[in-house]
């Protein structure tokens, strides 16, 4: 029964904690802090405009929960409650919550935290009287604090960002991710003429997690280029970058449902087409992407001969949205192979197709990965892994449409559609490399990256340089492609596999 009280006493306790804080956050010349929902909104008027920048730089939410640690974690308050003797003990340096140059998160502050709550942890089994429990219930209160600094961090820079983007917005308003691991937000941003624009904004891969507060790591470049390459494709969504350090970098990106200023179309990731999501009219759903593609060929078996395959090629020529379909997925299939993407074509959670009116499908990607920088060159293996239909990704666990377009279908159509697709939709990749590669340099020019610019750029140029090769590479194989060679090639390969065994 002890302890039964003791848990709503202590949940109570926390409860007002956290209210106190929240209440003492709202002082006048600071904007009310917004709860985490589709209620968030600042006004973009002059004034709000300068309150947000006078808030940014005098009272940021780090620097808040920095001066609740330092009024709450002083030894006096703990000596009083717990004892002099004890709290020496602990071996506490309780300086550094006081230390006006060390961050809230800083490592000293953190360890310090974590050992007075773990002591007061053990001090919870012998002591019932309300003032441990209040004491103990401030330091619950700080460290939770210490959890949402960096969501409203992100809330505040983003707001201002978009403020900034869009000066002349009647509304900015913050609303919760929609799911993933990074930490993140979405933005609605309104217009007088009531139009508005969603943002989906989100930590770089290797930033903060939403539920852990793992140390971020430095941006990666390549992963910023990837995003801007694919934007300026049309495969991506546009793309914005900003930034509290180098290594809490935010990607925004638009909705994809976004087709023009007063167009909007409808997005959904292909899980809906693939019919996994079960929500009901997905069959009707997944026509509208890929046409007839998915009943033609399930009308063969996997097993059956070229001739078969041939005819089914054949019938499917007429077919515009099969076309499109086709065509789509066999350039994404190409890009995500030389810019070495991963996490992508083969998850079918991160790209999806944007319909709008009697327009073709747009297949737009919303999530991907970069391989790892070892592993960026592209080599005979990749190629090989191309002419198979699988190589890194696993294609053939793929929903059949996918299937058949970047695996099944015969090879030779299989071939000369890519390279097509390298000498008109692609035939500018290169261009498009270099114009990313100069707008990602630019952005590394922020006086935020100086200690880090020389790293970044290196990386970043070593990048370009590897697309621009991967590229090259890619499209002479696909020239140098016949099926003798790929015959005497195969032939090769089964004789080594014969004296391996
Ligand atoms: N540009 C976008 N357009 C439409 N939906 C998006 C967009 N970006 C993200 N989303 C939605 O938000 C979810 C989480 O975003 P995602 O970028 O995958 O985050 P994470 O990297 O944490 O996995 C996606 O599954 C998708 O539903
Ligand atoms: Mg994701």
């Amino acid at each position: 029964m002890k302890i039964g009280y003791k848990i709503i006493f202590l949940l109570g306790l926390v409860v007002c904690f956290a209210y106190t804080l929240k209440a003492t956050e709202q002082t006048p010349d600071r904007r009310p802090k917004r709860p985490r929902d589709d209620v968030t909104s600042i006004e973009n008027t002059p004034s709000a405009l300068q309150s947000s920048t006078t808030q940014t730089v005098e009272q940021t939410p780090g620097q808040l929960v920095s001066q609740r640690q330092a009024e709450i974690l002083t030894k006096e308050r703990f000596a009083a409650v717990i004892g002099e003797d004890i709290i020496n003990s602990w071996g506490i340096e309780w300086h550094v919550f006081a230390d006006p140059t060390l961050e809230f998160d800083a490592p000293q502050k953190s360890r310090a935290i974590s050992v007075i709550h773990n002591k007061m942890n053990y001090l919870l089994k012998k002591r019932f009287d309300e003032e441990f429990m209040v004491l103990y219930g401030s330091v619950a209160g700080v460290r939770g604090q210490r959890e949402t600094v960096h969501a409203d961090r992100l809330d505040i820079l983003t707001i201002k960002y978009f403020t900034e983007l869009y000066p002349h917005a009647a509304k900015i308003a913050s609303l919760d991710k929609q799911g993933g691991v990074q930490l993140g937000e979405r933005i609605k941003v309104t217009f007088p003429d009531g139009s508005t624009l969603l943002y989906h904004v989100k930590t770089h891969s290797e930033g903060r997690l939403s539920d852990k507060s793992t140390a971020p790591k430095l941006v990666n470049p390549q992963e910023l280029l990837a995003y801007k390459i694919l934007e300026l494709l049309g495969f991506g969504c546009e793309v914005h970058f900003f930034e509290k350090s180098p290594e809490d970098v935010y990607i925004a990106t638009l909705d994809a449902s976004f087709v023009s200023k007063t167009k909007r179309g409808e997005f959904n990731v292909f899980q809906k087409a693939a019919g996994r999501l079960g929500l009901g009219g997905d069959d009707a759903y997944g026509q509208n992407i890929w046409g007839t593609l998915a009943d033609q060929r399930r009308q063969i078996s996997e097993n059956a001969e070229i001739e078969t395959w041939n005819v089914l090629e054949k019938n499917l020529q007429s077919d515009e949205i099969a076309q499109n379909f086709i065509h789509q997925q066999s350039a994404l299939d190409i890009i995500t192979r030389t810019m070495r993407l991963c996490d992508l074509l083969n998850n079918p959670e991160n790209f999806g197709f944007t319909s709008c009116d009697d327009r073709l499908p747009q297949l737009k990607v919303i999530d991907f990965r970069v391989m790892d920088p070892k592993e960026l060159v592209l080599e005979d293996s990749d190629f090989r892994g191309f002419l198979v239909g699988n190589g890194i990704y696993n294609y053939a666990s793929s929903h059949d449409t996918m299937c058949y377009v970047l695996r099944n279908r015969p090879r030779a159509a299989r071939v000369a559609h890519a390279l097509h697709i390298m000498n008109t939709s692609l035939i500018h990749l290169v261009d498009v490399i270099n114009r990313a590669h100069q707008i990602i340099f630019t952005y590394l020019q922020k006086e935020i990256f100086d200690t880090k610019r020389k790293k970044l750029e290196d990386e970043l140029n070593s990048y370009s340089e590897t697309l621009r090769k991967n590229t090259e590479f890619f499209k002479a194989e696909l020239e140098d492609w016949s099926p003798e060679k790929d015959r005497a090639r195969e032939e090769a390969r089964q004789r080594v596999l014969n004296r391996a065994r």
